[in-house]
């Protein structure tokens, strides 16, 4: 028998490819903005309680959040905005049903809950330091978890792509189809990040069902790239052979109204010495990727 989990988001880049790949073993109790039948906007506290009621799941994976990080910007300190109602909100919502019936909340965080500042990987230990608008909602978000008495895992991820194509370009993506069209811009040689294969993640969040582990997890590939450097492993690894201008981050900012994170590399040595499986590096996870 298939073990019921509640889950939001999961129509989502990152939650669609854990469907995908264990719909064998779970059954998902889907709190869904956009279900025809029986639509859950997770703004709204008294559907969200129903829906979580009426679960036998024991864990909620919670995916859904506003992503667009431009798109908040223009929201910046609006409390009534979309952004912050669906992250921070929305988040509030789960928490307090989780509490109300006993659920343990998985919750997708990000890297840009950090200022970016930090010239080595972020660890857990890191304090929250978001300097936009987005990653200050998640932020909050994570710390209405923190402070809450549910069972919780947190688990934060940065630049996310997966093996297969989703309806939105990832971050491979994004960089196949500029090489493809000549339109790719220079590439920063001096933003670092730490690419998250959306494949490895799903086993991740299995691995928190399976061993019911708890706390925060930093959860992308653990290691630093910059923009130029994963575009040439892009370019390398599907034979474009095009030539890729390097770009200068600090240029590019003096062109930018809002604040861009120059470093969301996370350390996952916690993660690692803690999962039964191996994770792929990110060379490994580009060979899996299928154009
Ligand atoms: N993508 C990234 O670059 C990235 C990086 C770091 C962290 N993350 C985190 O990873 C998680 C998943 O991201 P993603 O890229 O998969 O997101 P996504 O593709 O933008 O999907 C977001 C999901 O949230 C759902 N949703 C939005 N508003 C909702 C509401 N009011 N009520 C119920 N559901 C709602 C959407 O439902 P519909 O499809 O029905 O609209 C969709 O399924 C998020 O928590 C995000 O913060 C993402």
């Amino acid at each position: 028998m298939k073990q019921a989990l509640l889950a939001t988001g999961i129509n989502g880049l990152v939650g669609s490819k854990f469907v995908e790949l264990f719909e064998n073993k779970y059954s998902f109790d889907k709190l869904d903005v956009a279900d025809l039948e029986n639509p859950v906007d997770i703004t709204n506290e008294s559907s969200v309680n129903n829906a979580i009621q009426n679960s036998t799941a024991d864990f909620i994976i919670h995916y859904a959040a506003y992503t667009d990080v431009t798109g908040a910007w223009k929201q910046k300190g609006d409390k009534f905005g979309l952004a912050y109602k669906v992250n921070v909100d929305g988040t509030k919502n789960i928490v307090k049903a989780c509490k109300n019936f006993g659920k343990h909340l998985i919750h997708v965080s990000t890297a840009y809950v950090f200022n970016g500042d930090k010239n080595e990987l972020y660890t857990e230990t890191d304090d929250l330091s978001p300097i936009e608008w987005y990653g200050q909602t998640k932020a909050e978000a994570e710390t209405a978890i923190t402070d809450s008495d549910i069972n919780w895992t947190i688990l934060r991820i940065d630049q996310p792509f997966r093996s297969d194509n989703y309806a939105r370009p990832d971050a491979v993506r994004r960089i196949v189809d500029g090489l493809k069209n000549d339109k790719l811009y220079p590439q920063f040689t001096n933003h670092f990040f730490g690419p998250t294969f959306i494949d490895d993640f799903a086993l991740v969040v299995d691995w928190v069902i399976r061993t019911k582990s708890k706390g925060i997890y930093n959860s992308s590939s653990g290691e630093s790239w910059t923009d130029f450097d994963f575009a040439s492993l892009i370019n390398d690894n599907f034979h474009f052979e095009k030539e890729i201008k390097k770009g200068d981050l600090n240029e590019y900012l003096k062109t930018l109204d809002r604040p861009y994170q120059r470093n969301t590399a996370m350390s996952i040595e916690k993660l690692k010495n803690e999962i039964d499986f191996e994770l792929k590096s990110v060379k490994q996870a580009v060979k899996l990727v299928k154009l």
